[in-house]
C-alpha cells in the first residue's frame, strides 16, 4: 500500500485522469477518446486560483461585469463566478464561428448581445479557449467601442497559435495542446459539453 508521502501531485493527477478515462465511454455513448487532457480536480484547482486573482486585481468598489462567451464558457463561468468573492455581475454574449467542423470558419457571427450596460464598467470577457483568435479580435473591438472602464480577457485554455491576437488574455487557466479539445463546456458539433473533464478526440 502506498503511504501518504508517496501520493504526490503527479500520481494524484494520473489517478484522476485514469478515472476520467474510465468514465468517458459512459458520457460519450461509446465514442472513442484520444486522451484525458485535464481532470476535474486539476480544473477545479486552477479555476479557484483564477477567481482569487481576478478578485484581487480590481480596486475595492470596482463595478465588475463578467461577460461569458456562449456557449463554450457556460461551465467555466459558473465555476469561476463562484470563486470570485466580491460583488460582480454576470452576463453573456453569443458568437459562433465553427459550425460542425473542428477548424474555424473565420466567419464570426454575433448572435446575442449582452443586456447589461457596458459603459464605465470593468469587463472581464470569459472565453473557453483561444485558438485562431478570430473570435476575440472581432468581439473585443466591438466591446471597446462601447466605452467600458477597462476590458480584460480570462480564458480557460490558450492554444498559443494565434499570430495577430489584438487582446492577449490577462488570465489563462492552462496552455492547451494543439489538439481538438472537448468537455467542461467545449463541444464537437454540440456533443461533449457536459463532460466534467477535458479530453481530446482522435484526429478526424
Ligand atoms: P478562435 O476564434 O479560433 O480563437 O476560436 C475560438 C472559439 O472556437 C472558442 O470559443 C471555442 O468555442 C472554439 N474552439 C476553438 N478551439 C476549440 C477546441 O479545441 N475544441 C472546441 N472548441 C474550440
Ligand atoms: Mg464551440
Amino acid at each position: 500500500m502506498k503511504s501518504a508521502s508517496t501520493d504526490t501531485a503527479s500520481t494524484r493527477r494520473d489517478r484522476d485522469r485514469a478515472a476520467a478515462e474510465r468514465l468517458f465511454p459512459e458520457y460519450s455513448g461509446g465514442r472513442p477518446l484520444r486522451r484525458i487532457v485535464f481532470s476535474e480536480a486539476e480544473i477545479a484547482a486552477r479555476v479557484e486560483a483564477m477567481g482569487e486573482e481576478i478578485g484581487a486585481h480590481y480596486e475595492p468598489g470596482a463595478d465588475i461585469l463578467l461577460l461569458g462567451l456562449l456557449k463554450g464558457s457556460f461551465v467555466f463561468i459558473s465555476d469561476l463566478a463562484r470563486c470570485i468573492r466580491r460583488p460582480i455581475h454576470v452576463d453573456f454574449l453569443v458568437a459562433s464561428s465553427y459550425g460542425a467542423g473542428t477548424t474555424t470558419s473565420g466567419d464570426v457571427k454575433l448572435l446575442y448581445d449582452p443586456c447589461a450596460p457596458v459603459e464605465g464598467r470593468h469587463l472581464v470577457v470569459v472565453e473557453d479557449i483561444v485558438d485562431s483568435g478570430t473570435t476575440l479580435n472581432r468581439l473585443m473591438g466591438a466591446l471597446a467601442e462601447r466605452g467600458p472602464a477597462s476590458i480584460e480577457v480570462c480564458a480557460l485554455l490558450h492554444k498559443h497559435v494565434a499570430e495577430d491576437l489584438d487582446w492577449e488574455p490577462r488570465w489563462v487557466g492552462f496552455d492547451a495542446p494543439r489538439e481538438f479539445l472537448v468537455g467542461y463546456g467545449l463541444d464537437h458539433a454540440e456533443d461533449f459539453r457536459h463532460l466534467p473533464f477535458i479530453a481530446s478526440l482522435p484526429a478526424e
